[in-house]
């Protein structure tokens, strides 16, 4: 007899996919319904074939008719904005949210207007919102209700820096510069001509170079550790991956600091962490980088980190799963600890090699 009851809103989508994937070996939860508006009416394996088997019984819900006080916790994997009504009266009615959409992400409510483009109907459940990055953040998510999943390219950025801002080693007024390769699932389920497969095989290129979103939840988390405000610039880049996203965070090491100081700040920080491995990168260090290829399908995220001592650049890296550490895992980690359950439950699967 499962503990909790789960909706998840927006089963049929990628990051639902892997919520409903995670979820079915969970040993605490049931998942008692999950949206679509395309597969209403149809089984879960009629959008997400690989799930076949694990929730026989269980179709697909319109949303609208879905009672939102059914369930102890609901998900939301629908694009941001589709979902606040939704999850601000679950709120209301006592439900724990866990929200992998930047709905909840940003403590600032006027930045929704410029950044996501619509103007943030409940200021006062960002208040409320614990941003769910279990290295930062663990604490308070324990007896919370409202946990704002970070966005993917965000997660790799933010455990990548999170070292470098929190110790004070490098020149905050110099910024740091961010760099994300990022796989084509990131996109969603709906093909689009910059996230369609055949037009990103073999293909390596910037988005919104501009200025991307994620930069804003980045600034704010890496601000908060730094203790002042942080000059974050982030580049997400396209390349030849269906999952994964792979960070690199460079700044400029302070007068007199070197690696041993970056390798103490790295340890410390991520000293008991379950789901990281920390790899310093250094000639006569053994060992591998970090590397996309040994996270996926997995909560567990690679970091690493290099002084290039001849200019005094330092560089942190982080290899993440988009899917599960950037998002549906992350989510599930943030149940866990808002549950007070163990933090690793339902979640200690190794990464899928090669
Ligand atoms: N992909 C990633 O790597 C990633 C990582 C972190 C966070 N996220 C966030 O997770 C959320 C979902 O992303 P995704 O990649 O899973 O997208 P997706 O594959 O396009 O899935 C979107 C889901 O929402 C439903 N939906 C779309 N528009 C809707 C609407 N107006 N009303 C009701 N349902 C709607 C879709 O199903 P129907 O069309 O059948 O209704 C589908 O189930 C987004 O907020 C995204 O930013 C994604």
């Amino acid at each position: 007899m499962a503990e909790v009851r789960v909706g998840v809103l927006g089963g049929s989508g990628f990051t639902g996919g892997e919520l409903l994937r995670l979820l079915a070996l969970h040993p605490r939860v049931e998942v008692v319904f999950a949206t679509s508006r395309e597969y209403a009416g149809r089984p879960i394996h009629s959008a997400h074939p690989h799930l076949r088997g694990f929730y026989e019984g269980l179709r697909y819900s319109r949303i609208e008719s879905v009672d939102l006080g059914s369930v102890d916790v609901l998900f939301n994997a629908l694009p941001h904005g589709a979902g606040i009504n939704y999850t601000s009266e679950a709120y209301d009615r006592g439900v724990t949210i866990v929200d992998l959409s930047a709905d909840y992400r940003l403590k600032d409510a006027s930045l929704y207007e410029s950044v996501y483009g619509f103007k943030h109907p409940r200021p006062d459940l960002l208040e409320k919102a614990v941003y769910a990055l279990p290295e930062i953040h663990g604490e308070e998510l324990r007896g919370a209700r409202l946990a704002a999943a970070p966005g993917c390219n965000a997660t790799a950025a933010i455990l990548a820096a999170a070292p470098l801002a929190a110790s004070g080693l490098i020149d905050l007024d110099m910024g740091i510069v961010v760099d994300v390769k990022a796989g084509s699932s990131e996109g969603g389920s709906k093909p689009s001509k910059s996230n369609h497969h055949s037009l990103r095989e073999g293909s390596a290129r910037p988005y919104s170079p501009w200025g991307h979103r994620h930069a804003w939840e980045a600034r704010q988390e890496l601000s908060r550790l730094a203790g002042k405000p942080v000059k974050l610039s982030l580049v997400p880049h396209a390349v030849s991956m269906v999952r994964g996203a792979f960070a690199s965070v460079h700044g400029w090491l302070v007068d007199g600091k070197g690696f041993n100081d970056v390798a103490r700040a790295y340890a410390s920080f991520y000293s008991g962490k379950r789901f990281v491995r920390v790899k310093p990168l250094a000639p006569g260090i053994p060992g591998d980088p970090p590397d996309v290829k040994n996270v996926i399908g997995s909560e567990f995220a690679e970091i690493g980190y290099s002084v290039e001592v001849e200019v005094g650049r330092v560089s942190g890296f982080a290899a993440i799963d988009n899917l599960v550490r950037g998002a549906a895992g992350q989510g599930v980690q943030a149940m866990n600890l808002m549950l007070g359950w163990p933090e690793g439950e339902g979640l200690m699967i190794p990464p899928l090699r090669p």
